[in-house]
């Protein structure tokens, strides 16, 4: 692609588009090598993985491609406050049933994850860190940078690109309120910002001195070309790769998502006990309403697990946690390959009608 941006350049891209980190398996090593082998960069989302987990991923992209990658986990969070967990085990016992799953138990919160799998991101070959959720304990930032690698915040708002920006990081992403999946708001309790892209990428652009990534319903080359304009050096897009053919989400997700319309998204805390945007189904309705059927994050995260893995295999949408943005409607069934040579011919075509 004609088209430059600082950031590309840094980065060794030669399409503006970074394919979303997909925790939880959406993203595949097939999908993130194909990503950054077009020019653009893949992420493996690692949040939900083990150490292990990490370096078997990271190997699979790097026996696939020679082009740099990213990985992503999730800055630390506070421990969860105490819960009395009864009314959300009764509640997820009926889907549980339903599923032929034995009775839940009351997860226990354990460790936070990030200080375990840290090393085996900076171990990984990546050339790129990204987080979302908040901002990195400085040792952490510390030990990134004197690996050389490139680091990427999340951020909903100014204040929060702000935050990122005072804690050293390279390039900070602005996610939009039409992102799919969790939003990377960093008060987990609170109310939670929910500013569209066309408003946020601006107003961070103006406020930081870094690049700004834009992410949240950008699904072609008109919405890559307009975050562009806007200011973004690149963009950062989920919902568009989980109906690849190297997606890893579900089939009976990839077919909602195909048959879902512009209206079809809502915020929920129902699966994970934090804020994430997908596809309102059963499960979301009927949890939402019950009183207490929510646990604190991660805490209803683990508890509805074993319910969204049965559903998975059992090609059961009503129990699945849809993620997705609200730009459903242009989703498609490519490639990952396809869909990037597409995406670059889409914005240098939407590039062109106004130059
Ligand atoms: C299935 C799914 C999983 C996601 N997992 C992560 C994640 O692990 N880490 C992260 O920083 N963002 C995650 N996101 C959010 C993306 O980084 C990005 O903000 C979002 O996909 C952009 O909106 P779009 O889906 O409309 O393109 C996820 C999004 C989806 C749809």
């Amino acid at each position: 692609m004609a088209l430059t941006t600082a950031l590309m350049q840094r980065l060794g891209m030669t399409s503006p588009v970074m394919q979303a980190p997909l925790g939880g398996g959406g993203d595949t090593p097939a999908m993130t090598a194909a990503v950054s082998g077009a020019g653009g960069l893949g992420f493996v989302g690692a949040a939900y993985m083990t150490p292990d987990a990490i370096g078997t991923a990271a190997d699979a992209v790097r026996s696939r491609t020679n082009c740099a990658f990213g990985i992503n986990i999730f800055a630390p969070q506070r421990p969860a406050p105490d819960a009395d967990g009864a009314a959300a085990l009764r509640s997820a016992a009926t889907y549980f049933h339903e599923l032929g799953l034995d009775a839940p138990e009351m997860p226990a919160g354990g460790e936070d994850p990030f200080a375990g799998l840290l090393p085996a991101a900076l171990d990984s070959g990546a050339q790129v860190f990204s987080f979302t959720f908040g901002t990195l304990p400085d040792a952490a930032m510390r030990a990134l940078k004197q690996r050389d690698i490139f680091i990427i915040g999340t951020a909903t708002t100014v204040e929060e690109a702000l935050a990122l920006q005072v804690s050293g990081v390279d390039a900070i992403t602005a996610q939009g309120a039409e992102a799919g999946g969790h939003r990377g708001s960093f008060d987990a309790d609170g109310p939670g910002a929910l500013v569209g892209t066309m408003a946020l990428v601006p107003q961070i652009v103006d406020a930081v001195q870094v690049p700004v990534i834009a992410s949240g319903g950008i699904m072609d080359g008109r919405g890559i070309a307009a975050a562009l304009m806007l200011g973004a050096e690149a963009v950062q897009m989920g919902t568009a790769f989980l109906t690849t053919v190297e997606g890893g989400a579900p089939e009976a997700q990839k077919q909602a998502i195909m048959a879902s319309g512009d209206n079809d998204t809502r915020i929920t805390r129902a699966f994970s006990g934090r804020p994430a945007r997908g596809i309102a189904n059963r499960f979301m309705r009927e949890t939402e309403a019950t009183p207490g059927a929510i646990l604190p994050f991660p805490l209803q995260n683990h508890l509805t697990r074993p319910m969204r893995g049965a559903a998975g295999k059992a090609g059961k949408a009503e129990y699945l946690s849809l993620w997705a943005g609200q730009g459903t409607r242009l989703s498609r069934r490519l490639t990952t390959a396809e869909l990037m040579q597409a995406l670059d011919r889409e914005t240098e075509a939407a590039l062109r009608r106004f130059s």
